[in-house]
């Protein structure tokens, strides 16, 4: 059991966030759920307590750097430490390249790869700062190893994320702090909207042919949250069931 120590979860209001955040408030953590959909978090935590966990709720746009430093400042005002972050809140933007105007772009640039390094940045500076050890997991993709058609926005933003776990393991480890990646698959969640055919076409790509449940990657993540991840560090772990292989 993890006594007293406490992670923040960006995109913890909704599927991998949400089903990482009842995992992790499992094992003891504090959990901050943060996200701009204010009452998905609120629920997320309704449920973390009805099951005798604590959490709290934090309405962020993880889009900007200074809603980021206000999120991690939020988790120590409120539960006195800091010990992780999972760097998990993303959307995505499908067009064809050739459409790809720099608004939309920049947007998923925004929201998948800077909202990492602030969370990065913010949470290890913190955590330097109070002297705790920890770990950051941020969420990268497949796409962020292989290119897709109408993702070229994605494709950047997740290869950087992938990058940023190992450059920051580089320069954190000396502080005690391990910085690792998840690479999903397709995973059931509303990100990949709703179209029963699609969805029947993603699943095609899994070696079990159906896709996967974003409790399967919470499991995952909450390991590489453990102890017993000591010796995983820079590295992006793919839970696609077989995808990229
Ligand atoms: P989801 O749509 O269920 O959850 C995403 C959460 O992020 C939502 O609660 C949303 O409100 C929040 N969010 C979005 N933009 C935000 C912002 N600017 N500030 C704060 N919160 C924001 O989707 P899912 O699948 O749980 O996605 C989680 C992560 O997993 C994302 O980074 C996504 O790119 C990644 N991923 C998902 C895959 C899938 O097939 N579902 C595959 C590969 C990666």
């Amino acid at each position: 059991m993890t006594e007293n120590k406490v992670l923040i979860i960006t995109g913890g209001a909704s599927g991998i966030g949400r089903h990482a955040s009842y995992q992790l408030a499992k094992e003891g953590y504090a959990i901050v759920v943060a996200d701009f959909n204010e009452d998905g978090a609120n629920e997320t935590v309704t449920h973390i307590e009805s099951e005798g966990g604590k959490a709290a709720s934090f309405k962020v746009d993880v889009s900007k750097a200074e809603q980021v430093e206000a999120m991690v400042d939020f988790a120590v005002e409120k539960f006195g430490t800091l010990n992780g972050i999972f760097n998990n809140a993303g959307i995505g933007l499908v067009k064809p390249l050739l459409e790809m105007d720099p608004a939309s772009y920049h947007k998923v640039i925004d929201v998948d790869q800077h909202s990492v390094y602030y969370g990065i940045y913010y949470g290890a500076k913190k955590m330097v700062e109070l002297g705790t050890t920890g770990t950051i997991v941020n969420t990268a993709s497949i796409y962020g190893s292989m290119a897709a058609k109408g993702s070229f926005n994605y494709n950047a933003a997740k290869a950087a994320v992938v990058m940023m776990s190992k450059s920051g393991a580089l320069e954190l480890a000396e502080h005690g702090i391990r910085v690792v990646g998840v690479a999903p698959g397709f995973i059931d969640t509303p990100i990949l909207g709703d179209d029963p055919e699609m969805k029947k076409a993603l699943s095609a790509l899994h070696m079990h042919n159906k896709l996967i449940q974003p409790e399967q990657v919470a499991n995952v993540v909450k390991f590489l949250f453990s102890e017993g991840a000591a010796a995983i560090n820079g590295s992006t772990v793919a839970v696609d069931d077989g995808f990229l292989s």
